[in-house]
């Protein structure tokens, strides 16, 4: 992504923000996994909106109207000696010329010079509680400056979220973010469609696992989230990550799974026969939340409300359900009741962007807020029918279902973005097969 693209979103908030205002925001800390070893670095969505800035210890400051630094960045001083072991750093040489500061300080001075930048500010934007260690550091700051007023300094007034206006803007999506996210569902589907092809009974989960990472890694992404790879019994459990188990002729397999790009996430799911042909059982449901899923995406467009998706899959699932005999009742008392909840028991998507379930607000005012162009959601409906329920028939015992797109909201309705990738079961089953 350019640079001029982050130089755009800072402009943006600084007008927002007003004169009299800093915002400060954190790189994400690095966290260890084991004794020496640490997790895979992954900067903060935040810091990364605002500057591209890849290092962890830095602190991204905007400061509106300053006379010279606007944008302060503090990062890591260069350091020959450990760059050696970890890497060439941006240093404050590349912090300017590379990400476009206006200054940029060791990040081991910011005790001293970022309480000379907070003086003189009326409000302070600052997302508290995601780095309880950074809180008390600000706090002491502010306090610092607070001890004196007496001798003329200003200390700030207000504390205000910074999310409250960060995001709302990342909430929309630009022409050079949905080019990304493009080409992170782009590489996902084709993950996807390799998985699908490799499938056969007595594999593991893990190895199916195994081409949707060599595929995203191949392509310089990474994944999103931890891919669920569930056979069976395992595609009814909504988190499951063990991917461990063998897989069984005549099982189902639910693969979620999501290339992150450049930060931006994307997020599939498909539901396929581990040997290729479903059941007339596995293709009832699949029918069923394939038509939900269908409904609720048209209901993708400028005007309609947040929940309009949700609630057309509540009523396509109800008399579907009815249908099939798998609930009793009339469709109308039943979707009152919430029956649907004993076999749907997640909502039908989030916000997408540079975390899988991005930010944004849901409701506005207390009311479900208004589908706008710019917005990308997914669209995920499942039904999952564990062994041994109830008066629920064998044939449709372990039959875990879901499918799940991304959906921008366009001026005119909408655009899958991961409307490439085959969703019917006549599709599967012929690209299982070895077609194309
Ligand atoms: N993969 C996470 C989700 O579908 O929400
Ligand atoms: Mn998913
Ligand atoms: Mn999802």
């Amino acid at each position: 992504m350019k640079m001029s693209e982050f130089a755009r979103r800072r402009r943006q908030l600084i007008r927002m923000m007003g004169n009299g205002s800093i915002a400060i925001v954190p790189a994400a800390p690095e966290r260890l996994r084991n004794r020496d070893v640490e997790y895979p670095y992954r900067q903060d969505s935040d810091l990364h909106y605002l500057t591209g800035f890849p290092e962890p210890e830095a602190v991204a400051v905007l400061v509106p109207g300053h006379r010279h630094s606007e944008f302060v960045l503090f990062c890591r001083a260069l350091d020959p000696e450990r760059e050696a072991w970890t890497g060439p750093r941006a240093g404050q040489k590349g912090a300017v010329d590379g990400f476009g500061a206006d200054d940029s300080f060791p990040i081991t001075d910011l005790d001293d010079i970022l309480p000379g930048l907070l003086e003189g500010c009326e409000r302070v934007f600052y997302t508290m509680g995601r780095d309880p260690e950074f809180d008390r550091r600000l706090i002491a700051w502010v306090n610092r400056i607070r001890e004196n007023t007496r001798s003329g300094s200003r200390s700030p007034a207000e504390f205000i979220s910074l999310d409250l206006l960060l995001h709302e803007m990342r909430l929309f999506k630009s022409a050079a973010e949905l080019r990304v996210m493009r080409a992170a569902a782009r590489i996902t589907m084709e993950a996807h469609r390799r998985a699908m092809r490799r499938c056969r009974p007595g594999m593991g989960e893990y190895e199916v696992e195994a081409e949707l990472l060599y595929h995203f890694r191949r392509h310089g992404a990474d994944v999103a989230y931890p891919p669920i790879v569930g056979g069976g019994a395992n595609g009814c459990v909504l988190h499951y990550v063990r991917n461990d188990a063998p897989l069984q002729d005549g099982d189902l397999l639910l693969i979620d799974a999501g290339a992150e790009l450049e930060c931006y996430a994307s997020d599939i799911t498909r539901t396929f026969p581990v040997n290729g042909r479903f059941t007339p059982a596995q293709r009832a449901i699949y029918d069923l939340v394939l038509k939900a899923q269908e409904a609720a995406i048209a209901k993708v467009r400028p005007g309609n409300h947040w929940n309009d998706p949700h609630q057309a899959v509540v009523r396509v699932f109800t008399e579907g359900l009815v249908r099939l005999g798998l609930l009793k009742g009339r469709p109308a008392q039943l979707i009152k009741d919430g029956a649907y909840r004993r076999f749907y028991m997640h909502r039908t998507g989030h916000w997408l962007g540079l975390d899988v379930h991005d930010v944004g607000d849901y409701k506005v005012d207390g009311k479900w807020r208004l589908l706008e162009p710019g917005m990308v959601l997914t669209v995920e409906p499942g039904l999952y029918i564990p062994a041994g329920g109830k008066g629920v028939a064998r044939k449709w015992w372990n039959i875990g279902v879901r499918i799940e797109d991304d959906v921008r909201v366009t001026p005119e309705g909408r655009e899958v973005l991961t409307g490439g990738l085959i969703r019917s079961a006549d599709a599967i089953e012929a690209w299982m097969a070895g077609g194309d």
